[in-house]
């Protein structure tokens, strides 16, 4: 079976390719971990995943999108973090952590309170006061949406600061794998779409401008987070608009980024705004798999496909069939947190449990046998 063959991405092998994809809570104060992270990633080590990561973690307080985000741009926030990974990794999964900044997104409702800009109502309901947002252009989102600020040289230079603090945060805390949260609109994506990205300056314009501030985030993390650990930058490989980023531009920034940096490319695709959002996106299982394969095969950079997948042999087909190196899941995984350990057992026929952690395996192997010899199911 592929999918559940071992990986090796610079010193780091992960045990499969099933990738617990980032998921944000809001369920963090003022940034910091706490035990509802700890129960919502452990599962999934308990689950069978190979590289669980944790959900988009704020490199700047300002670039949180929601007031609920996990944080690191403290020290004081490491050590809910190594908690978390300290289990993950005893369980025998990857820990994987996202390095956000949600640029011109931040403070925002959280999506189940209506996904808009916060306003007065949820600082009397919650406490959770309003926050400046800081983009390349002074573009909104969308409709409703605030003029963020036009981020100065000097605005860059301190968040790149914050993305290479946070990296070495990620190392002390024993992460394995970062990766950087490029997609969805949020900061690095409005960089590099010429949809978000209006400056004059040495950071817009042409496609070497407005990938520049990836690039040099990359470069930044890779300066403290060490040569053994591997680099994975998610992109929005398609913004799905006439005149916006897409996946030829992708595959240029994947070899680019290939020279210097990044060892993966996390292949997901839209989220950058405006009228005419998502209303192409073909959503149907696996449709974003083909800017992985394209991206693997063009740039010839490992790929992770993600999006809509949750049939085992789709799965296995992706990395059997070379279109991604790893698979990654969110949805499907909260639905079913033991998903990994199914998945291998619908594939290899064998429903003995054995792969499963002996506190639950062994139980359910027992009940097993009992009712096939009773017949009850
Ligand atoms: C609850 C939830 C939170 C998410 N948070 C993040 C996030 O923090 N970072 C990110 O890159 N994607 C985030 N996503 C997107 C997922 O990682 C994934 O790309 C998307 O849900 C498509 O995969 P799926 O069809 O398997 O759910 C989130 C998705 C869900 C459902």
């Amino acid at each position: 079976m592929s999918l559940f063959s071992p990986y090796t991405l610079r010193g780091v092998t992960f045990p499969n390719r099933v990738v617990i994809s980032p998921m944000s809570q809001y369920r963090a104060k003022d940034g910091f971990a706490n035990d509802w992270h700890l129960v919502h990633l452990g599962r999934f080590a308990l689950g069978g995943a190979g590289l669980v990561f944790c959900e988009a973690t704020a490199v700047e307080e300002r670039g949180r999108r929601t007031a609920g985000d996990l944080g690191i741009w403290r020290d004081d926030h490491v050590p809910g973090l190594s908690r978390i990974v300290r289990f993950i990794a005893a369980e025998g999964a990857v820990p994987g952590i996202q390095l956000a900044h949600a640029g011109r997104k931040a403070s925002e409702l959280r999506p189940w309170h209506g996904g808009t800009p916060l306003n007065d109502e949820d600082m009397q309901l919650r406490g959770e006061a309003a926050w400046d947002a800081i983009a390349p252009s002074p573009v909104p989102f969308g409709d409703g949406w605030p003029v963020p600020r036009e981020m100065t040289e000097g605005d860059i230079a301190t968040t790149l600061t914050a993305y290479r603090e946070a990296a070495a945060r990620s190392l002390e805390a024993g992460f394995k794998v970062i990766e950087i949260y490029a997609s969805h609109g949020f900061l690095v994506h409005e960089f590099y779409s010429p949809i978000s990205n209006q400056r004059a300056d040495a950071y817009g314009g042409d496609f070497d401008s407005r990938i520049r501030f990836a690039v040099e985030v990359a470069e930044a993390i890779r300066e403290v987070w060490p040569e053994n650990l591997p680099l994975i930058f998610r992109v929005s490989a398609t913004d799905w608009l006439d005149g916006g980023w897409d996946v030829d531009d992708t595959v240029a920034l994947a070899k680019r980024l290939k020279a210097s940096s990044v060892d993966m490319m996390d292949c997901s695709t839209g989220g950058i705004g405006g009228a005419m959002r998502a209303g192409r996106m073909p959503f149907a299982h696996g449709f974003q798999v083909p800017f992985a394969e394209r991206v693997r095969r063009d740039a010839a950079i490992p790929t992770m496909a993600v999006g809509m997948i949750w049939d085992p042999g789709e799965a296995e087909a992706i990395v059997a069939d070379g279109r991604a190196d790893l698979v990654a899941l969110a949805r499907e995984v909260l639905d079913d947190p033991n998903w990994a350990l199914h998945a291998q057992a619908a594939l290899s026929g064998d429903d003995s449990f054995e792969t499963w952690k002996p506190e639950f395996g062994w139980w359910l192997a027992q009940r097993q046998r009992m009712v096939k010899k009773l017949g009850l199911r």
